[in-house]
């Protein structure tokens, strides 16, 4: 059977969350291929709202499997307090998430580089949710990482050793000292008590070991055999590594192909991707946003989506949706069916503007530029605005004339259905065109 996939086609923060959690009862599992406790899915049903980090967004249906895969880099402290909050609404995540060997763990001092690495950055900072994803991925690839399956080797604690000591060469080289536990900047303006912070980590490694920890690959090769499995992407195709305004960018890979690295799952094994996208776009953190409005639009569509971030809480940027950027991420991603959340923000709204090319110094253009200093003008069509209250509708017969006459000419720009349109934040509040 295959792996369907969904992705976030913007910057992140699109609604992933809330429809995985929309689908996953078509799945008996649900598996996450890439990020880390920088992501923040939403969830919202029976009056009840969840926010999660590191698990996918099944675990709260009956008879899931969660995978954590191997292209997850894990937080050990946030990946209990999270599993602890789910145990209290009932449902035990030992029994119903395992996790990849093959996965990274985020240590103490990889956070407190991340931080020593943006303050470094001055005003040029990448807006980091200071996670510590950046320093886990580099020393993934620069092949000195620790993972999940290592927390089983009878020398785990002087490997961890070995690794934090060389953290501290590299802090000292940003200007920052060790002394007493403590790690400070030479301006103290930064300071981290390691000491307290390492042995919360030392706690939840134990508390790690209450779960499957697996060969992923091997583990979902086989449920393929008889069950279906749907990925649920992190980020955003405009923050992925290789295809987002680099350097603004987080550091896995979002796109569609990351869910083969992330899973060890061949590609012939994909099969529908459901392409994520706001009716609107917005941005948590630095970097190029063609169509931000830096206005009063803009803070209204801010309030009325709620538009803070739900793991640092940051105001997010906003603007109008942005065709020429969501074409680009359909390619790389190879999108089956598009899926349309938020629109109830704009309910009020007289006038919903649509960019559907760019002016980038001074040329037109429906390319996304490479180059992240360039200035790109968005070129925009409008809309009359449906002018009704979305969130109440429960079918395609009940959405307005004009509300279709938008979504139509969305899909046409784009060449893909929408199969799904989201009216609120609530798991009822979906509708099945
Ligand atoms: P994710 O990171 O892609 O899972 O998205 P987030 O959870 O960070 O942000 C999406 C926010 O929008 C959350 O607060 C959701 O509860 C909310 N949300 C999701 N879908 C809808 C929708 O269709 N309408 C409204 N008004 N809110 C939604
Ligand atoms: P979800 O899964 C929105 C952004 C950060 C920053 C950049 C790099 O909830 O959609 P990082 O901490 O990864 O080094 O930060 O990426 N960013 C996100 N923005 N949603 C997310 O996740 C994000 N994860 C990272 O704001 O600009
Ligand atoms: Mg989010």
């Amino acid at each position: 059977m295959k792996v369907d996939v969904v992705l976030g086609l913007q910057w992140g923060d699109e609604g992933k969350g809330k429809i995985v959690d929309v689908l996953a009862k078509n799945y008996p599992v649900i598996c996450r291929f890439q990020g880390g406790p920088n992501a923040g899915h939403s969830l919202q049903f029976s009056g009840k709202s969840f926010v999660l980090h590191s698990v996918p967004a099944g675990v709260f249906r009956k008879n899931t499997v969660n995978v954590i895969g191997n292209g997850v880099v894990l937080d050990p402290v946030i990946f209990q307090e999270e599993c602890q909050a789910i145990a209290k609404m009932g449902v035990d995540p030992t029994k119903n998430i395992i996790i990849s060997k093959r996965a990274h763990l985020i240590l103490p001092t990889h956070r407190v580089m991340d931080a020593a690495s943006e303050a470094s950055l001055g005003k040029a900072k990448i807006g980091s949710t200071l996670k510590g994803i950046t320093p886990t991925y580099t020393d993934k690839t620069a092949r000195k990482g620790l993972r999940v399956g290592d927390v089983l080797a009878p020398d785990f604690k002087k490997r961890y050793d070995s690794l934090r000591q060389k953290h501290l060469e590299t802090l000292k080289q940003f200007g920052f000292e060790y002394l007493k536990g403590k790690v400070k900047s030479q301006d103290a303006a930064l300071e981290f008590d390691l000491k307290t912070m390492e042995t919360e980590w030392m706690k939840a490694i134990d508390y790690l070991k209450k779960f499957r920890i697996v060969d992923g690959e091997y583990e979902l090769n086989s449920m393929l055999a008889t069950k279906k499995a749907l990925a649920e992407g992190a980020q955003g195709t405009m923050l992925d590594v290789d295809f987002g305004a680099y350097p603004f960018v987080t550091s896995s890979s979002t796109i569609c192909a990351g869910a083969c690295t992330g899973l060890g799952v061949a590609p012939g094994k994909i099969g529908k991707v459901y392409g994520v996208f706001k009716a609107y776009c917005t941005r948590v953190g630095s970097g190029p946003f063609p169509t931000e409005l830096s206005d009063a639009v803009g803070e209204e569509i801010r309030q009325k989506g709620h538009e803070f971030g739900a793991t640092t809480g940051r105001p997010r940027r906003t603007g109008w949706l942005d065709l020429p950027a969501l074409k680009f991420a359909i390619m790389v991603d190879g999108v089956t069916d598009l899926i349309m959340m938020k629109a109830d923000v704009l309910d009020t709204f007289d006038t919903i503007k649509v960019a559907v090319g760019y002016k980038v110094n001074g040329k037109k253009t429906d390319r996304y530029p490479f180059d992240t200093a360039a200035v790109i003008e968005p070129v925009y069509k409008e809309f009359k605005g449906w002018k009704k209250d979305l969130t109440k509708c429960k079918s395609g017969a009940e959405l307005p004339a004009a509300f279709k006459r938008y979504i139509a000419f969305i899909e046409k720009e784009l060449g893909v259905k929408i199969t799904y349109v989201s009216v609120g934040p609530d798991r009822s509040q979906t509708i099945k065109l």
